[in-house]
């Protein structure tokens, strides 16, 4: 009795240690399963090709039923947004859609499969063809940054100078370089400054840039500028059109200098034991007949102003005279939109100041203005996934701040939003399409 019994309880303990395994396996299984069926397929793709296949998913732990759905989210759906902002903050997720510098260095080895395997375009439509645009892009770190700005603008037909800070990483240097190698139509501006905040060389740098795009190309008709952390909110033929619509007037906002800016023109500034500080000399009168105005440093002009800026004997003492005051990059091209003659300008006798929100190039969230979901660097937001239906609601060309290091998704959103409204693009505009080949 008592060994028919031993023999049936070991039997019993067999039967439970299997179905605890076999319950193991299936908890693993399906958990495994479960990460992969909710990480969206073409994010790893898109982003990261060279580590397709080897991306590990992040583990969910959310209440979700989809992939990530960027239309959703943009759309401001509360529950996308949480799966969006998650994944925004997940580690695991950082770290691998990370791009180092060295990976842009070797990737761009072989420039043929780095364009390819990153998506950049290599056709545009007929109404793109016929007016193509400039770009100064000003950068210093943040390599990826960079680059998924560079392939969002990027079209064949247009040209692109890139400015890398003198003092930038070696890394930083050589990477965009690289990337600069594999496009015909990009290039490494001929003088690099030292870029310091608030001072002049800000401007220098896209001046220096302004002379080698008049001089790589006599085809273009107007002139971008950017920093590495804008992205578009507009595809290139939306860009375009929206250009030609100005019929060949510049696009900035000029205002008369409010009452509290005026310390940053009434004296010298210089840089005094490596800090940029006013000397307390006081500065001459500006040597234009004409008030002068603030606006923002970014901007869009067509090529005779950008022709005026290097040329014009006016503009040349304006440049000498701004070299020594608080951020001219917020006067210099505001003032010289109001001068008579310049293209594209706006006459000084014009009652009306041109307020930021007039101007259609820039949409930039100040501090104190609006609530941000990302964060705050010198008083402006880096936008987090969650601003997006925000920043699209708005009909600017342009949005910053991005970083892909704080929030890679919120780039990622607008990359399909922009990959959307090219596709929706294509299917109405088809039959002009050109391919340029490389
Ligand atoms: C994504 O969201 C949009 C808007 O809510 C919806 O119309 C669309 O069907 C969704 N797509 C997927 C694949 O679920
Ligand atoms: C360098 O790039 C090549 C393809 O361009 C790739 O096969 C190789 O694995 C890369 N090496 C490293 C260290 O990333
Ligand atoms: C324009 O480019 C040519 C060479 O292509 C160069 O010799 C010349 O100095 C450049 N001019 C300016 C103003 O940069």
């Amino acid at each position: 009795m008592w060994a028919v019994d031993m023999g049936h309880s070991w039997k019993l303990l067999r039967r439970i240690l299997y179905v605890a395994i076999m319950m193991t396996l299936w908890f693993i299984y399906t958990t495994k399963k479960q990460e992969k069926w909710w990480l969206p397929k073409q994010l790893i793709n898109h982003q990261n090709s060279h580590t397709k296949g080897r991306l590990e998913a992040p583990r969910a732990t959310w209440e979700g039923e989809d992939a990530l759905n960027c239309t959703a989210v943009l759309q401001g759906d509360p529950g996308s947004l949480k799966k969006a902002r998650w994944l925004a903050q997940n580690r695991d997720y950082r770290r691998k859609v990370k791009l180092t510098d060295e990976y842009y260095i070797n990737a761009t080895q072989d420039c043929r499969n780095f364009r390819l395997t990153r998506g950049y375009a290599t056709w545009a439509f007929q109404e793109e063809v016929d007016f193509p645009l400039s770009y100064s892009i000003v950068t210093h770190h943040k390599v990826q940054n960079f680059e998924r700005l560079l392939r969002a603008v990027y079209a064949p037909q247009n040209v692109y100078c890139v400015h890398v800070d003198a003092k930038a990483k070696a890394s930083v240097a050589s990477a965009v370089a690289r990337i600069a190698s594999c496009f015909p139509n990009v290039f490494l501006v001929s003088r690099p400054v030292a870029v310091l905040y608030a001072g002049w060389t800000r401007v220098q740098a896209d001046i220096n840039c302004m002379a080698d795009l008049l001089n790589v190309s006599t085809a273009w008709r107007y002139f971008i500028n950017l920093c590495g952390q804008d992205f578009p909110l507009k595809t290139n033929l939306e860009t375009v059109r929206r250009l030609r619509a100005l019929e060949g007037a510049n696009d900035m906002n000029s205002v008369h200098i409010p009452e509290h800016k005026n310390w940053r023109v009434a004296s010298v500034w210089a840089t005094v034991n490596g800090r940029f500080q006013s000397t307390g000399k006081a500065k001459a009168p500006a040597p234009v007949g004409l008030p002068l105005m603030a606006g923002s440093a970014y901007f869009v002009a067509c090529r005779g102003y950008v022709h005026s800026v290097l040329t014009d004997s006016r503009v040349q003492e304006l440049i000498e005279w701004c070299k020594d005051i608080y951020s001219p990059d917020e006067v210099l091209w505001a003032t010289v939109q109001r001068m008579p003659g310049i293209p594209g300008s706006r006459s000084a006798n014009a009652k009306l100041d041109v307020l930021p929100k007039d101007a259609v190039v820039r949409l930039v969230l100040w501090v104190d203005t609006f609530e941000c979901h990302g964060h705050f660097v010198r008083e402006v937001c880096v936008f987090g996934v969650a601003d997006l239906p925000w920043v699209v609601g708005h009909h600017h060309l342009f949005a910053n701040k991005f970083d892909v290091d704080s929030d890679s998704v919120a780039v990622y959103c607008l990359e399909e939003y922009l990959r959307e409204k090219r596709l929706a693009e294509m299917a109405s505009e088809g039959k002009t399409s050109v391919p340029i080949p490389l």
